[in-house]
């Protein structure tokens, strides 16, 4: 895979072709400040004080996250002085993101030039990539490792290592949200201009419909690819995703580098890239050299379903409840069981004192 390859599946790059055929989506520079704090691991305050009315919050009409965490400490601490925490704000680009947001309906799916936040699902309130303000965007990509991958070694598996690594310009890409139904996925590997195989994205769950529709869910996205795709890509290798929805209508998700950094599925780089036919699901006795198509793969009732792909990201609910202050109550027991503990460490520190007097 090569950095040039890299560069034509931003974000910014595949849209205008393919716009027709994907999710509206509006494409937001974004300001060097930003960056910075999306990559500064000291800041853990999630700025964007964009007045989100979505959440129920107990104090104000104001829901700064920023605004919420001096309420509780003056709330909770006994202590005279209260640290203020303070997030940067970005009030031009607050209001970009806003606008943009209201123009696509009001929730919406971010992503940057490649990457969306999916390892980092578990820590937003409704446990979804689904985002109605700046501070829900911040929360996400703060904490997502797909995110820093990008701003920080998006060529990171080129093989052109010695070539100068090309200039980037940053960008928030924000979609329409859509409920995409998992079973409906599917990603598409198109070598020289051809496609060479089809896998179920959602490759952990069994889909009955799947096995039931094979020939007509292969037969619609080779249409869809012949159509729409072939030719109007910049490169002749390269992986795409696409959704077909409940009506059979095939949608556009994503444009991936044909390589390691994309995700094989259920095929594997070793046997995209040998160059010899790959045969449809692997099933015995099945001959997919005679067929001409694209090899189908998807997973059958026989496979154990295995663990969500992004479970390793994720940390006990008790964490992100903490964290997040969902949970107030679980913060509060938090604390008091702090304050007691430093009693007791305290009284034993005092015993241990008297006993040393005496
Ligand atoms: N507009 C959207 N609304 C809701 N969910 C989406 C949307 N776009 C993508 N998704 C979901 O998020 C997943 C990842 O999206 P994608 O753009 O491919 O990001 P990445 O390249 O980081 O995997 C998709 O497989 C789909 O399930
Ligand atoms: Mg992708």
């Amino acid at each position: 895979m090569k950095k040039e390859q890299v560069v034509n599946c931003q974000f910014s790059v595949w849209y205008p072709i393919f716009k027709k055929h994907t999710i509206k989506s509006l494409i937001l520079p974004l300001p060097q400040n930003v960056i910075d704090y999306l990559l500064d691991d000291g800041t853990l305050v999630v700025s964007g004080s964009d007045h989100n009315t979505q959440r129920t919050h107990t104090n104000s009409s104001d829901s700064d996250a920023e605004e919420d965490i001096q309420v509780q400490e003056e709330e909770w601490s006994d202590d005279e002085t209260t640290t203020t925490v303070t997030a940067p704000e970005f009030p031009e680009f607050t209001c970009k993101v806003l606008e943009a947001i209201n123009a696509l309906g009001g929730r919406v799916f971010p992503k940057l030039n490649w990457s969306a936040p999916r390892d980092a699902n578990w820590i937003a309130l409704n446990s979804s990539l689904q985002c109605q303000s700046l501070s829900d965007v911040f929360l996400l990509f703060k904490s997502s490792d797909f995110i820093t991958h990008d701003l920080t070694q998006p060529f990171l598996q080129c093989s052109d290592h010695d070539s100068p690594d090309p200039a980037i310009s940053y960008e928030l890409v924000l979609r329409k949200w859509s409920e995409l139904i998992p079973g409906g996925e599917f990603r598409c590997f198109v070598k020289e201009n051809k496609l060479i195989g089809i896998s179920q994205r959602d490759y952990t769950q069994y889909y009955q419909h799947i096995s039931k529709q094979e020939p007509q869910i292969s037969q619609a996205l080779q249409e869809f690819f012949s159509q729409h795709i072939q030719y109007h890509f910049p490169d002749e290798d390269f992986v795409f995703d696409v959704y077909r929805d409940s009506r059979g209508r095939v949608w556009l998700i994503d444009l991936n580098p044909f390589g390691e950094v994309t995700d094989s599925l259920l095929f594997s780089w070793e046997e995209l890239t040998s160059g010899t036919s790959l045969s449809a699901n692997q099933e015995e006795g099945e001959t997919a050299q005679q067929q001409e198509g694209p090899a189908f793969r998807y997973t059958t009732s026989e496979v154990t379903v295995q663990p969500s792909p992004c479970l390793s990201y994720r940390i006990p609910r008790d964490f992100v409840d903490l964290s997040t202050g969902e949970d107030a109550y679980k913060l509060i027991d938090f604390l008091k069981l702090k304050k007691s503990q430093q009693e007791e460490s305290e009284e034993e520190e005092e015993e241990e004192e008297a006993a040393a007097q005496q």
